[in-house]
């Protein structure tokens, strides 16, 4: 970090850092992560400028070390992102996330005939990498959809 730099979103002292998201995916991750019902603090930077990317956006959860299932859910919409475990103040592990095989339960199927939608039951996803692209394909009615496509999320 450039220390004669201020930062737009203050530091923490303990807890995760997601940095480098793509611009308009923090508030999927957000959801995702039901970072609303956090009972720390939690901020979150849209559009900030970045070298990389120009613009980018971070999320701070204070008090929270997300755990390896948890980063890797977030992979799915932030293949890009970077993870900060801070303690302390200092960054004490950085990582990317990895983009998980299977995504169960969180992600509601958007195929409105398929099954996991009329019946009360878990959704789960196979994941796959094509050109760079992101693809969810349904377990259970096999239609494949965009990241772009997955709007819905269940969290309890
Ligand atoms: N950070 C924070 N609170 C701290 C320490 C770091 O919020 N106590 C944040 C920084 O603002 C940054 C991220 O954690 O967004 C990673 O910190 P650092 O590795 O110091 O920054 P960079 O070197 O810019 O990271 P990268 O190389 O991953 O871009
Ligand atoms: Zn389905």
């Amino acid at each position: 970090m450039t220390k004669d730099k201020k930062l737009l979103v203050a530091a923490i002292k303990d807890g995760t850092v997601i940095d480098h998201i793509k611009a308009g995916h923090a508030l999927k991750i957000i959801r995702l992560l039901d970072l609303a019902n956090h009972k720390s603090l939690v901020t979150v930077g849209l559009n900030l400028p970045s070298r990389a990317t120009k613009i980018k956006d971070l999320i701070k959860v204070e008090g929270r070390e997300l755990t390896q299932e948890e980063t890797n859910r977030i992979a799915i919409f932030a293949p890009q992102g970077t993870i900060n475990i801070i303690k302390n103040y200092e960054v004490v592990k950085k990582f990317h996330a990895q983009i998980p095989d299977v995504v169960e339960y969180v992600i509601v199927c958007p195929n409105p005939k398929c099954i996991t939608n009329h019946e009360n039951m878990d959704s789960r996803f196979h994941v796959v990498e094509e050109k760079n692209k992101i693809i969810l394909k349904c377990h259970y009615c096999e239609k494949s959809f965009s990241e772009r496509e997955i709007k819905e999320y269940k969290n309890n």
